[in-house]
């Protein structure tokens, strides 16, 4: 069968675990070269290990994606060693403890912080890859958050001004013909994602849906494939909310 990345270079940050592994590993199965990127070291290290067993092949780089200097550092290895990136995904972020419980009392420096990573970062790294994506004529995909549709936390604020970059950074980095496009999941099974929310709830949020099911790590790696492949390329500045249906009947956590 044609793999449909071969010969492309993917980067994806978030890839120690949950849903930027999943990302990795079918952009891996599809043929490309994959370059990981997170703060979680050991994750990383597992990340490159499944998918060499799996034939492909993975560089692996701790970054802090809150750190300014250490997103400019990383772009600077990436493009001394990369003509061409074909495919950014900014999956790293923020999601758990106080950036989930509401807005207030957190500070500037919390806020500093959520923003840094989950809005500010994804925008840089992109900013500072520019000439590569360029000419590949590549696609950036924000991963942005159903939880922006209905913003109550500082981490929904954090997504949905990610969701505005989204929009911005189509126009601005159109003019390289470098897509970009954001991918909103809703509550997904990952292993993150469950242990934010207890069993109970599950059960709830599971039954708010207009398919009985839950949504898994696969949905959203099969959608990022299709926006970043050739059949997705007149889709642009658009987020895509993936959430089986949960938001159109008033998802609240
Ligand atoms: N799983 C869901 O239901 C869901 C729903 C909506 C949006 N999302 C978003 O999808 C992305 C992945 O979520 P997940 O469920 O796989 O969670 P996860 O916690 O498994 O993955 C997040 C990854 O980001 C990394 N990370 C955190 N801070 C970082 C930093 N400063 N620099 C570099 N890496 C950092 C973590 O180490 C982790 O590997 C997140 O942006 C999350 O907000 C997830």
């Amino acid at each position: 069968m044609a793999h449909r990345f071969s010969g492309k270079t993917v980067l994806v940050t978030g890839s120690a675990g949950g849903l930027g592994r999943a990302h990795a590993l079918a952009f891996a199965g599809e043929g490309a070269h994959l370059i990981l990127a997170d703060i979680n070291e050991a994750g990383l290290a597992e990340s490159q290990a499944l998918i060499e067993a799996g034939g492909g092949t993975a560089a692996i780089h701790r970054v802090d994606m809150g750190q300014e200097a250490e997103i400019q550092a990383f772009a600077a290895t990436i493009l001394s060693a990369h003509d061409r990136l074909d495919v950014l995904i900014n999956n790293a972020g923020l999601h758990a403890g106080e950036i989930a419980r509401g807005f207030f009392g957190l500070g500037m420096a919390k806020w500093q912080h959520f923003f840094a990573v989950n809005t500010f970062g994804p925008l840089l790294l992109a900013e500072a890859l520019r000439p590569a994506l360029a000419r590949a004529k590549g696609v950036i995909i924000n991963k942005c958050s159903m939880a922006s549709y209905n913003p109550a936390t500082a981490y929904g604020i954090t997504k949905a001004s990610l969701t505005v970059f989204t929009h911005a950074m189509a126009q601005q980095f159109g003019v390289d013909d470098i897509r970009c496009v954001g991918i909103a999941p809703g509550l997904m099974e990952t292993e993150a994602a469950m242990q934010g929310v207890d069993p109970a709830n599950w059960e709830r949020l599971k039954a708010m849906q207009s398919v009985k099911r839950q949504g898994t790590a696969a949905d959203i790696s099969n959608l990022a494939l299709f926006l970043a492949s050739e059949e997705g390329s007149f889709v642009n500045g658009q987020v895509i909310l993936c959430d089986g249906g949960n938001q159109m009947r008033g998802f609240r956590f």
